[in-house]
């Protein structure tokens, strides 16, 4: 499974770089407000960290318009992934964009029927939202199982891009539901790695091989 940051902070994303298990970064429009950095300018320094798949958004809601923005967006740098949201506009772009051989990424999926549309229109990846499913009492990582299943049954090249992950739970859940890549924030990603174990069994060699060189 690839990894994702889900975040627009260079900081982070230079951090995760540094790590060498970052696959690719998403954004969305409320991730690039907070760096408060136009898109373009944006988008274009993580494309110089990650050589990877990076998610920019568009912002109209009309097809044409989406198009646009999407042609624009996908001529900042070949890595760049056009993020639609999936509505019947989007669907319609996302068709369009993908006709082109434009990458796309159809984002705010919150049902399996969405998702089958958006193999439909050739989307490159598709972002089922599972934390927010869970925050309105739904079971967000059922739609991660139904929609790998159902791209296997037809063999749809969409890849499925778990989002709106939070916990190292999710992490795992979606790697055995065989999603294709899960996005997190940085704090999901640092979170992999803690075990108290790990932390005592080092502490130990640590100890044990000091010992052993005050002795020779
Ligand atoms: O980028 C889309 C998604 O991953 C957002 O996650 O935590 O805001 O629901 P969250």
């Amino acid at each position: 499974m690839k990894i994702f940051l889900d975040t627009a902070n260079l900081d982070e994303i230079r951090k995760g770089a540094d790590w060498g298990i970052v696959d690719g970064v998403t954004t969305n429009p409320s991730l690039i407000a907070k760096e408060g950095k136009p898109i373009e300018e944006q988008v274009k320094a993580i494309c110089d960290i990650i050589d990877g798949d990076i998610s920019a958004e568009v912002v109209a809601i009309e097809a044409a318009a989406m198009i646009e923005e999407g042609k624009k967006l996908a001529k900042i740098h070949k890595n760049i992934v056009v993020k639609l949201p999936l509505i019947r506009e989007g669907i319609k772009a996302c068709k369009a964009l993908s006709s082109e051989g434009i990458r796309t990424n159809v984002t705010l999926c919150f049902s399996a029927p969405q998702a089958l549309l958006a193999a439909k229109a050739g989307a490159y990846l598709v972002s089922p939202f599972v934390g927010r499913l869970d925050d309105i009492g739904h079971v967000g990582m059922e739609l991660i199982e139904q929609i790998t299943a159902i791209y296997s049954n037809y063999d749809y090249k969409t890849q499925v891009l778990a989002a709106s992950i939070r916990t190292p739970i999710h992490v795992v859940d979606a790697a055995l539901a065989g999603a294709d890549v899960a996005t997190m924030p940085f704090k999901t990603l640092d979170m992999l790695f803690n075990h108290p174990l790990t932390d005592k069994g080092l502490e130990q060699f640590l100890k044990d091989h000091a010992k052993s060189l005050a002795k020779s």
